[in-house]
């Protein structure tokens, strides 16, 4: 099928070449002309697994263009995959879901499905097929399909190559059927339903997955206080099917583009409706408080973070991503420079992008040994290989004084046992050996 994405960020990019995988014709389409020249040269402007291989095996089915009006023109499937982020008030920026649905509505000269893959708030779609058929400059159908995404950020192809469902909210059996044929060669088990129940799905999926992680943070934060360990609580938790074993990590909490803007998002539109969500204002106000517990942790050993050389390990929100939005990272380091600390970081393809948060203010490594030489303090952020595979000893025989704070629990205990350190994770007995 001729197939047009607005968008080529995770969603709109990761979509479109995998539906080029499954035989479509696909036109990106991006404002950012940077990012389509570099596309054009099959290079991917995202750091995902997976997706360079797959964008260049896919090419001659793959266009990318800033001309829209073009590729919307006899496009017969147009997704949305923009973003949506928040606004001050915690509400859904549709800006630019918006702007797309302008340009969809000038362009196309055919019957077609208008495919809203972005996250968007539950109502949207029937205003945007409004929106779009009061805008239209030719005399044509045009249906709007909610389709979310579940893709997560470092497994994305695998997401939504083989995802676990594909959810298609419509409101015509039509315009349904056209999103099946989409989908024809996924192998994913679909659910059709209306548009409200597609949008809602989404929000009520990434909000309980949310809610989950900082459940089991509030957990583990209390573990610490009666001597239990959280690995073993959530391995115990995790083994009743009902709970499953899945997002029961425990750590200095959630960041990225989805969880915290979906919960607000979510939140908001819940007050909007004069129905407060509790569970949801619970999880936003315990994750803002879990991202500050390494700091906190710190503080207990220094009564002055001034002039200590700090070692940052991993900057991303989690590991296989470059997205530094949200990250529990950017917030501590600024508190630590703010606080006169000297701050070493090391992350393995975050570098470029956090030294623009802190412009020259950070010293980059570019191995983790090489952060933590001298340092009086470690604090880990991301679970990345290269950080995980670091030894004990390495922290003994590099640090100044071997104080490690792991957001992440990326070790276990017992090797920290014999070793002249203090080990301080989540939800964990700390090793104090000094
Ligand atoms: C999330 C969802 O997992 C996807 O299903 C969804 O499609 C996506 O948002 C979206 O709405 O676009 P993503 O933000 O890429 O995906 O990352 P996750 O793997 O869900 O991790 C989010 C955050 O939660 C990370 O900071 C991670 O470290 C943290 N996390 C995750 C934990 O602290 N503990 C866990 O057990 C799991």
């Amino acid at each position: 099928m001729k197939i047009a994405v607005a968008g080529t960020g995770y969603v709109g990019l990761v979509t479109g070449v995998c539906l080029a995988e499954h035989k479509h014709e696909v036109t990106c389409v991006d404002v950012d002309e940077k990012k389509i020249e570099k596309m054009q040269q099959g290079i991917s402007p995202i750091y995902e697994k997976g997706l360079p291989e797959l964008m260049k095996k896919n090419m001659d089915r793959l266009t990318f263009t800033t001309d829209y009006k073009k590729a919307y023109a006899d496009a017969e499937v147009i997704f949305i995959g923009v973003g949506t982020p928040e606004k001050v008030d915690g509400s859904a920026n549709l800006k630019y879901v918006y702007t797309v649905a302008k340009q969809i509505a000038e362009s196309v000269e055919r019957d077609c499905v208008v495919v809203v893959k972005s996250t968007v708030p539950i109502g949207t779609n029937d205003k945007i097929e409004n929106y779009i058929r009061e805008h239209l400059t030719h005399p044509v159908e045009i249906d709007c399909v909610s389709n979310p995404e579940f893709l997560s950020q470092g497994t994305a192809v695998r997401d939504t190559l083989h995802a676990a469902r594909i959810i298609i909210g419509a409101e015509k059996e039509k315009a349904g059927n056209v999103l099946m044929k989409v989908y024809e060669d996924f192998e994913a088990p679909k659910i059709l339903t209306n548009r409200r129940s597609a949008e809602m799905i989404k929000y009520a999926s990434n909000d309980f997955l949310a809610l989950k992680i900082s459940y089991v943070n509030e957990i583990a934060n209390f573990c610490e206080t009666v001597g239990a360990d959280i690995e073993d609580v959530a391995k115990g938790m995790g083994m009743d099917e009902r709970i499953g074993n899945k997002f029961l990590k425990a750590g200095i909490g959630y960041g990225g583009s989805c969880f915290p803007k979906d919960t607000k998002a979510l939140h908001w539109l819940g007050n909007y409706y004069d129905k407060e969500f509790k569970t949801i204002k619970a999880a936003i106000e315990v994750n803002d408080n879990q991202k500050l517990k390494l700091i906190k942790k710190a503080r207990q050993y220094y009564s002055s973070l001034e002039g200590l050389t700090v070692a940052v390990l991993g900057l991303t929100f989690k590991p296989g991503t470059n997205d530094l939005r949200e990250a529990p990272s950017i917030l501590n380091v600024g508190i630590l420079l703010d606080d006169g600390a000297v701050v070493k970081a090391f992350d393995p393809v975050a570098e470029a992008e956090f030294d623009r948060l802190y412009p020259g203010k950070i010293k980059y490594c570019e191995l983790p040994e090489q952060a933590l030489e001298d340092a009086d303090l470690c604090m880990i952020f991301t679970e990345w290989e290269e950080i995980k595979n670091l030894t004990p000893q390495t922290f003994c025989n590099k640090m100044k004084k071997p104080v490690i704070l792991d957001g992440r629990n990326c070790f276990q205990i017992r090797e920290f046992e014999d070793l002249p350190l203090i080990y301080d994770s989540i939800g964990r007995r700390t090793v104090r050996n000094i």
